[in-house]
């Protein structure tokens, strides 16, 4: 199924939702029209039973130019404080929201990525880039400090003399170096893009979904804890994910030590035959 509310738009196929960035005509810029059209969509597609793996692409040239400079910026701040305040937790709402989404979460860098553009970039799981794509803390070079989460997410991502240096000078780097950094996993040419992230999607599809939840969530959350709180906070976290499947790691135990079927080691367990 395919919607078409203009600034963003999405399509179910094989329980991969293919998100996508729509406005290519203002390279996918973030305007508060966009911001909001996004959190519907999250919204409408997270817990459907259709959907495994999410992808957040772009239309046209850009994955995103970062936020709109005319109507997130000029045109808010025209309308005072509270405006501002409105949009701001417009955006962040919705990367936030993809952060701590139920389901994987896989950026596929197509083309521009600038400023704004690293929040949701960042709270995707994963990210593959186009080689051909440019990446740019542009924020230096209109005359602002980059906000919106920009510069910690380049800190969190990358060594610290690049993320200095990436966000002083607005430089851009293509794919391959943004990869080489690790600002996404990986980079290959763009005619190859689409299919390399639905090899990568279906790789998460074959996984049980509970667990990937809750993994993805412990990679976020014992980054900032001391070893022995991330220690108690895994033994917890999968003592909750147990409430929520207590039949998928004993089915892959049994799967290898009894039916002899598969090796953990070499691939996961047949989600087909749990109960
Ligand atoms: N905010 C508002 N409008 C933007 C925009 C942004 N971030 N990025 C692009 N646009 C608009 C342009 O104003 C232009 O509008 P117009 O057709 O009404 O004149 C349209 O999108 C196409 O942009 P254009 O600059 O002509 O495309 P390009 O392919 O030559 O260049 C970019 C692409 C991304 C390099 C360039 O548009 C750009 O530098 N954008 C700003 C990037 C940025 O600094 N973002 C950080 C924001 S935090």
């Amino acid at each position: 199924m395919t919607t078409t509310n203009d600034t963003a738009t999405f399509t179910v196929e094989n329980r991969i939702a293919w998100v996508k960035f729509n406005r290519p005509e203002k390279r996918n810029c973030m305007s508060p029209t966009l911001n909001r059209r996004m959190m519907e969509i999250l919204d409408e597609l997270e817990f459907r039973d259709d959907v495994g793996v999410l992808v957040l692409t772009g239309e046209g040239t850009a994955w995103s130019a970062g936020m709109d400079l005319k109507e997130y910026f000029r045109e808010t701040e025209a309308l005072g404080l509270g405006a501002t305040r409105k949009a701001q937790r417009e955006s962040y709402g919705w990367w936030r929201r993809l952060r701590w989404y139920q389901k994987p979460t896989i950026a596929m860098v197509n083309g521009w990525c600038f400023g704004g553009g690293y929040g949701p970039l960042y709270s995707c799981d994963l990210a593959i880039a186009a080689d051909e794509a440019q990446f740019a803390l542009s924020e230096i070079n209109w005359g602002i400090l980059p906000g919106g989460g920009a510069t910690k997410v380049v800190v969190d991502l990358i060594p610290m003399r690049d993320a200095m240096y990436h966000a002083m000078t607005g430089e851009l780097i293509d794919g391959q170096k943004a990869a080489a950094w690790r600002l996404v996993n990986e980079s290959v040419p763009l005619e190859r893009l689409e299919a390399r992230v639905r090899e990568l999607a279906e790789v998460l599809l074959k996984k049980n979904s509970v667990a990937l939840k809750a993994t993805k969530d412990a990679v976020r959350r014992v980054k900032e804890m001391t070893y022995d709180s991330a220690e108690d906070y895994l033994v917890r976290a999968q003592e909750a994910a147990n409430f929520h499947d207590n039949t998928g790691r004993k089915e892959g135990i049994k799967q290898f030590i009894d039916d002899k079927t598969y090796k953990p080691g070499l691939g996961a367990y047949d989600l087909a035959k749990q109960n």
